[in-house]
């Protein structure tokens, strides 16, 4: 159990603050809410005291006695403001302290999240966007909005993340709180990467497929992190129904050869590519365009022929040799064959430059939050690294980041 301040500053999203507050309650954590006077015009205070069970105030004048205004920032593992206005980073850039939520950022001694949501001409507006880097340098980490739909008929970049994203983003920060100091220093911007994720169906008839039960939960959590990180990241989808990982351009696929191809669009010259997506290997040798029927008692014998290699096309469509190309292996070992035996093998078959082995014995990976995996290049293995897929996602890109600056 953490304990964690929720601040809320006054914008329209502050609805969706009641949705992570509610998240990270039931997930055990202890959470104050700290709004701003401007945020009690949207939601009020009883909803926060209800959802958190623990009174709400908005300027320091209330229990003084505590010192509350001082002990909440300093006592707090994490301090997630969402949604942040353009405001609150003006007030906070410049250090100042004119409510309890301002003087909670300036006693914080833990990580100090902000997710900004605010209209398009706001959020890159110069002063907005000095003030972001200000508060990026001294180790904040500020998460960039998503583009969408804002209040009334505008458009654009400016939306708070849904409540399952920031909740990830926070769980990740809990668990490993040297992933906000790479999240403020932004140590991929400038950089594009390539993720896939999800596992791809080969269809037998409309209503009927080949395939695997990859959540996309791997790929998500690399997304996210990248983007957490700088990074413009493009992610490729298959059949994943999770919320947009927060700042990723998605494009949905269905099939191996679709991956295939969105992969190569997306893979052309970006920086950096991990295939965390489980293509099908083996598709019906003929799809029918009806639903095929019950044949009597005799069932049904199909014809599977194997499907193309996303990541070895990859590979052999690389011209960037700074392009660091990461793959995953899923091993059942054997006696006579250990996990870093069988990924040395694959890393060689593949000809990818960095390949993250997991043990799938059992079928103990899909669908589960965290996991465990070694990391192989042609030169060294690496881990065991256990932990959430967020935390391993971080490790993943700080293993890539390594690579592609000692090419
Ligand atoms: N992969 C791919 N295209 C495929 C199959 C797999 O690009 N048609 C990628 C996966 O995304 C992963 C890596 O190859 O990054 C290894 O996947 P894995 O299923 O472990 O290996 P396979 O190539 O399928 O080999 P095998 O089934 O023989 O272990």
């Amino acid at each position: 159990m953490s304990r964690i301040v929720l601040g809320v500053a006054g914008g329209i999203a502050a609805y969706k603050g009641c949705e992570l507050l509610r998240r990270l309650t039931t997930a055990g954590h202890d959470v104050t809410v700290v709004p701003t006077a401007a945020a009690l015009q949207f939601v009020g205070a009883s909803t926060w005291a209800a959802l958190s069970g623990k009174p709400v105030s908005t300027e320091v004048w209330d229990d003084v006695h505590q010192v509350r205004h001082v002990l909440l920032g300093q006592e707090a593992d994490l301090v997630f403001v969402a949604p942040v206005t353009a405001d609150l980073l003006a007030r906070a850039a410049a250090g100042r302290a004119d409510d309890l939520l301002t003087n909670v950022l300036l006693t914080a001694h833990g990580p100090v999240v902000f997710a900004p949501a605010m209209h398009t001409e706001m959020w890159g507006h110069a002063a907005t966007r000095a003030n972001v880097d200000l508060l990026r340098q001294r180790g904040t980490v500020v998460i960039d909005p998503d583009s969408g739909r804002l209040t009334g008929p505008d458009s654009g970049p400016g939306r708070l993340p849904e409540p399952d994203e920031l909740y990830a983003i926070a769980t990740s920060i809990l668990d490993r709180p040297a992933t906000a100091r790479t999240a403020a220093a932004r140590d991929l911007a400038g950089l594009t990467v390539a993720v896939s994720a999800g596992g791809t169906r080969e269809h037998l008839d409309p209503v009927r497929f080949v395939g695997n039960s990859s959540s996309g939960l791997m790929g998500w959590a690399l997304a996210r992190a990248a983007a957490l990180r700088g990074a413009r990241v493009r992610l490729v989808a298959a059949n994943v129904t999770l919320p947009p990982p927060a700042g990723a351009e998605v494009e949905h696929v269905t099939s191996t050869a679709e991956m295939g191809h969105a992969m190569g669009v997306a893979a052309k010259d970006a920086d950096l590519v991990v295939m965390a997506a489980a293509p099908a290997d083996f598709a019906p040798a003929t799809t029918s365009a009806t639903k095929i029927k019950k044949q009597g008692d005799t069932g049904l014998r199909v014809d599977l022929v194997q499907t193309a290699d996303v990541l070895a096309g990859l590979v052999a469509a690389r011209t960037d040799p700074a392009q660091i190309l990461v793959g995953f292996a899923a091993e059942t070992p054997t006696a006579d064959r250990s996990l870093a035996q069988l990924g040395a093998a694959k890393l060689e078959r593949k000809g990818c430059d960095l390949l993250v082995v997991n043990d799938v014995s059992g079928g103990n990976v899909f669908g589960r939050s965290d996991n465990e995996v070694i990391l192989l290049d042609r030169n060294r293995a690496s881990g065991p690294f256990a932990g959430s897929k967020d935390v391993l996602a971080h490790d993943i890109w700080d293993a890539a980041l390594e690579l592609r600056a000692r090419r």
